[in-house]
């Protein structure tokens, strides 16, 4: 199976232009007059359809990480950590499974530079059997803010200023003097880490502490990074102005460049646990966002390899259309309760039903590969082709069953309701 092929593609495409309903099209370089000087004639269908699908070819860019590229390739497992997971893409060393990579800056536009001073995205879609599981994390590998309640106005002081549309330092220390949890994340930003020097050379994480479950029930909080095996490279400020003078693109085109020429960038995976039976033992919340674990005590664990060696067919397609949530999992992989998981969990499919509408899912780069099937349906731009007659669950007409239940994290949850600092 070709995970990537889908239609309707260029593949099919007829030897002479035709309408979108596929009409043929004897002139494309002239409108219909009358006579030779014009005025051009209303039922002039080609072109109207033809500018009615032009001046729409932009959707809205995403409120975040807007700027971005993505390449295709496989997820290997290296280290068997079947004890901690029951997560069939992670059954066994030597299962591989596909996966699409969008690598990111944050702050600014869909045309920026890629060599401002900006954290970077690492997104990572697990094509996996049992569905998608997005990996949605950093280069960094701790953030700004412990709540998401502050996301929105966190970004809104680091975006331009609404009144010039120009970003400005006192606005972004103006917001952040209020926040001093922000400042380990500064330290990276402001470092000589704080411009990679291309997606290749940087590191990912998930930032988010998860869990991993076993078959048995057994929950261990984790922490995911990636590892590149070229190293981490970073631009000075010098640096950064001469690669970004010339060439606004680098990053994409080094990524680009370098999988066409079949040097495949590779990351390793490693894992960091916590058994939260024991988290009291830590001088630091293992669900504080702004915190590292540290290395010594909790060490880097390998699990697998990711190796990029697809790049994508069509940007729009596989770029922008693209739809990364960290709600997407897979049995054997939960949330945490850290409060900023929670909130990503609601926003990301949020932003992707207003910026792709409600059938985003439906895009090819976004579908799972494997058999899927519920009764979510209809709504704006479905293209899924359905035939069944029975629409509605429970039915004695339709034999689709639940799927067997997967261990979700036992603890009991108690508490009063309550808006906390912490
Ligand atoms: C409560 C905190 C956060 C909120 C509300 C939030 C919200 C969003 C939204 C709305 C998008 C745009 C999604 C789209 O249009 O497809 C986005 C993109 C993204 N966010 Fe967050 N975010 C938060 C924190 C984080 C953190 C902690 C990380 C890193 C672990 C992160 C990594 C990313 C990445 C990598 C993307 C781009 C995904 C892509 O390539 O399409 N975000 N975020």
């Amino acid at each position: 199976m070709d995970p990537y092929k889908h239609r309707p593609s260029s593949a099919y495409n007829s030897p002479f232009w035709t309408t979108n309903s596929g009409a043929p099209v004897w002139n494309n370089n002239s409108s219909l007059t009358v006579g030779t000087r014009g005025p051009i004639l209303l039922e002039d269908y080609h072109l109207v359809e033809k500018l009615a699908n032009f001046d729409r070819e932009r959707i809205p860019e995403r409120v975040v990480h807007a700027r971005g590229a993505s390449a295709k390739g496989f997820f290997e497992v290296t280290h068997d950590i079947s004890n901690l997971t029951c997560a069939d893409f992670l059954r066994a060393p030597g299962v591989q499974t596909p996966v699409i990579v969008r690598f990111s800056t944050v702050i600014h536009e869909r045309g920026s530079p890629e060599t401002l001073r900006d954290p970077r995205g690492f997104a990572v879609k697990f094509y996996t059997r049992e569905g998608n599981f997005d990996l949605v994390g950093n280069n960094f590998p701790v953030f700004f803010i412990r709540d998401g309640m502050k996301f929105p106005d966190m970004v809104h002081a680091l975006k331009p200023n609404p009144k010039s549309h120009i970003q400005e330092n006192w606005r972004i220390l103006d917001f952040f003097s209020h926040h001093p949890e922000s400042l380990h994340m500064f330290t990276f930003l402001f470092d000589d880490l704080g411009v990679p020097q291309d997606y290749r050379h940087m590191e990912g994480s998930g930032v988010n502490t998860y869990t991993l479950i076993n078959k048995a029930g057994k929950v261990h909080y984790v922490k995911f990074h990636w590892k590149p095996t070229c190293g981490v490279k970073c631009l000075l400020e010098d640096e950064a102005i001469k690669v970004g003078g010339s060439n606004h693109s680098h990053a994409t085109q080094d990524l680009y460049d370098s999988i066409a020429a079949g040097n495949y960038p590779e990351w390793k995976l490693f894992i960091q646990i916590i058994d939260p039976d024991h988290e009291d033992r830590f001088d630091f919340d293992p669900l504080d966002v702004t915190k590292t674990w540290p290395e010594d005590i909790l060490p880097l664990q390998p699990v697998g390899r990711l190796v990029l060696n697809k790049n994508i067919d069509n940007f729009f397609a596989e770029n922008e259309q693209l739809a990364f949530c960290p709600a997407i999992i897979v049995p054997g992989v939960y949330y945490s309760d850290d409060k900023l998981l929670q909130t990503r969990i609601f926003s990301y499919a949020d932003t992707q039903r207003h910026r792709l509408g409600p059938n985003y899912l439906q895009l090819p780069a976004n579908a799972p590969k494997c058999a899927h099937h519920n009764n979510h349906h209809e709504g704006f731009m479905n293209f899924m082709h359905r035939d069944e007659e029975v629409n509605y669950f429970p039915s004695r007409y339709d034999p689709v069953r639940h799927a067997e239940r997967h261990p979700i994290p036992p603890p009991v949850l108690t508490g009063r309701r309550d808006r906390v600092s912490f």
